[in-house]
């Protein structure tokens, strides 16, 4: 495997290392630097025991974000300030006031999950000035903890916002050197082609033509997994998420247009987004973790064409198209509902990337979207759907439904939206489509459903939908 030489800082020490390219972050953290209370559980982004803090230097401040160590590829180091669980305290004698606290409340018993929950609690307050308790417990809604139950783990978070309320965040002593080392630190590519960091379309299309056999990754929290897990090899990774052209977001009277590389937790902090397009923020607080989604980006959802991928069903039912930028300088617009051609397949050629998303943004649209699954956060649907639609009194003028986890692909369910389309909506006429969309699907049976149950959630969201939105009527 090839090597990859990176520069970074790891808590307080300056790092410049030549190690394999496709090690994790928490490996090198690990293994290589010695540092063990960074734990690893899963492996898959879901116990949270490897979350550590990535800080990205931008226009005079380093900005802080919770990240799962075993999602995160070694390179992605490159120009970072990483803090691990050794960071936080200012010496050995003194505990940070999130550890100190989680001592006095007995938070802690085996301690495996502890180093995790340190880090999300870490770095929630530490970007939040106005800390909430509720946001608080979300950050830490993607670290499980399978001995000391929750209550004393709430009772620390819950003493932590009410303390930096109140006064100002305790940030290790050394974090403001680290600022100004990492201004100097020169952004050059990562030379390597295991794994590649492209800045600007020029160099990903360049290599790209050079290496046309190259994945490319988006943040990571599939392919990752698929190598911890699964095993799968990968030759050369091509990482897009520093592409200068794809990092934008534009907000117009018809459209949002929303870059590849902008992660799950911009589109959701994004204020603007939130008013033209309320259901996406809706939809994507749902998925994952906050270390996931600091990282995870909506065209990597889109194009990892996971047949329950929540973003495909919503972004369906909003009639969005996708633009596929090419080494030519063309972009080839598809419709989201033609993307997906057959179980992991999409319509993109291997000249093509996944440039951006666009979405109507139509006025007097009602979205719904639904999800099933066991847990409320970090868990995958069983059965997912959306459903946009407009109404002139009770007729629907026109109406967009889409399910996930039902056949090989997300689906847009055509024959129901034409159905629909120009009736009044009635109990009879919702039921007679709940029962028209089961004709011929045929779900797969697994650990998050049977077929049977698959069914029956089909029927079930489509009521719920009409009844959500429509609730004088059904
Ligand atoms: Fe479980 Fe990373 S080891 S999330
Ligand atoms: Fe043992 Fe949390 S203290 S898993």
């Amino acid at each position: 495997m090839d090597k990859i030489q990176i520069s970074f800082f790891l808590n307080k020490e300056f790092k410049n290392i030549i190690v394999p390219a496709d090690i994790t972050a928490l490996e090198y953290i690990r293994e290589y630097s010695g540092l063990t209370g960074t734990k690893l559980g899963c492996g898959e982004g879901d116990c949270g025991s490897c979350t550590i803090g990535v800080g990205t230097y931008h226009d005079g401040a380093v900005k802080y974000m919770a990240v799962n160590s075993c999602l995160m590829p070694v390179a992605k180091m490159q120009h970072k300030h990483i803090i691990t669980i050794e960071g936080l305290a200012n010496d050995e004698n003194n505990l940070h006031p999130i550890q100190q606290s989680i001592v006095e409340n007995h938070a802690t018993q085996c301690g495996f999950c502890t180093p995790g929950i340190n880090m999300s609690l870490f770095c929630y307050l530490l970007n939040n000035k106005n800390p909430e308790l509720h946001n608080a417990l979300s950050a830490l809604e993607g670290n499980l903890c399978r001995c000391t139950g929750y209550e004393s783990i709430k009772k620390v978070a819950e003493k932590n916002v009410a303390k930096y309320k109140a006064e100002q965040f305790t940030v290790p002593y050394y974090f403001e050197e680290i600022k100004n080392k990492l201004s100097l630190l020169k952004k050059d590519t990562t030379p390597s082609t295991a794994y590649y960091l492209p800045h600007n379309t020029t160099e990903l299309f360049n290599f790209l033509k050079e290496h046309k056999q190259a994945t490319i990754i988006n943040g990571g929290t599939d392919i990752m997994v698929n190598k911890n897990i699964k095993g799968a090899k990968y030759n050369s990774l091509v990482d897009i998420s520093e592409v200068n052209e794809f990092h934008y977001t534009t907000i117009s009277d018809q459209t949002i247009t929303i870059g590849a590389n902008i992660t799950l937790n911009d589109i959701i902090n994004n204020k603007e987004i939130e008013t033209f397009f309320p259901i996406l923020k809706e939809t994507l607080s749902q998925m994952a973790s906050e270390q996931i989604r600091n990282i995870a980006t909506l065209s990597g959802n889109i194009c990892n064409a996971s047949p329950v991928a929540d973003t495909a069903v919503i972004l369906m039912a909003a009639k969005a198209d996708l633009l596929l930028a090419s080494s030519n300088n063309t972009l080839r617009k598809v419709n989201i509902k033609d993307f997906y051609l057959g179980y992991k397949k999409i319509d993109i050629k291997n000249t093509e990337v996944l440039q951006a998303i666009e979405i109507p943004t139509e006025r007097n649209i009602l979205f719904s979207f639904e999800k099933t699954s066991k847990r409320k956060a970090v868990d995958i649907s069983t059965v997912n759907s959306a459903i946009s639609i407009s109404i002139n009194g009770n007729t629907i003028e026109e109406i967009n439904i889409a399910f996930g986890g039902i056949a090989p692909t997300p689906i847009y369910l055509t024959a129901v939206n034409e159905f629909l389309t120009g009736k009044q909506i009635t109990e009879k006429i919702v039921n007679t489509a709940a029962n028209m969309a089961i004709q011929g699907i045929r779900p797969i049976t697994d650990m998050r459903g049977t077929e049977q149950y698959r069914i029956l959630l089909v029927k079930n969201h489509i009521i719920k939908h009409f009844h959500k939105l429509f609730p004088q009527i059904i």
